[in-house]
C-alpha cells in the first residue's frame, strides 16, 4: 500500500492509503475526500483534480511540463486556482512505492 497526505488550504491534512497504480485522484475520490472534484473521471478533460505537489516531492513526481505528453501541461492553464510550478493534475499522478508518503496540497477550489 502507498500512503498519500492531502493537505487542505486550512492546513488540516488527511492521510489515505491506496494500492500501487491507483492515481492520487482515484485514491481521494474512492475515500470521499472533498477538495478533488474529478468531473471527467480521470480522462484528462476537466482540470478539476488540480493539486500542488509538496516541493519536497517534486523531483520524484516530476513537473507537468516535463511529461512526455503535453496535454496535462495544457490543461493546467484552465484550473480555477492559480497554476504554480508544483501544479499537477492528480489523475495523472499514479502511485508507486517510490511515492509512498507523498504530500499534495489542495487548492481553495476546483471549479
Ligand atoms: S479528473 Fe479530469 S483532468 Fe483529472
Amino acid at each position: 500500500m502507498v500512503t498519500v497526505n492531502y493537505v487542505s488550504p486550512d492546513g488540516t491534512s488527511r492521510q489515505l492509503t491506496a494500492e500501487p497504480n491507483v492515481s492520487v485522484m482515484e485514491a481521494a475520490v474512492r475515500n470521499g475526500l472533498t477538495g478533488i472534484v474529478a468531473e471527467c473521471g480521470g480522462s484528462l478533460a476537466c482540470a478539476t483534480c488540480h493539486v500542488y505537489v509538496d516541493e519536497s516531492w517534486l523531483l520524484r513526481t516530476g513537473r507537468a511540463e516535463d511529461c512526455d505528453d503535453d496535454l496535462e501541461d495544457q490543461m493546467l492553464e484552465g484550473t480555477s486556482e492559480e497554476r504554480r510550478e508544483t501544479s499537477r493534475l492528480s489523475c495523472q499522478l499514479v502511485l508507486t512505492e517510490e511515492l509512498d508518503g507523498l504530500t499534495v496540497h489542495l487548492p481553495e477550489s476546483q471549479i
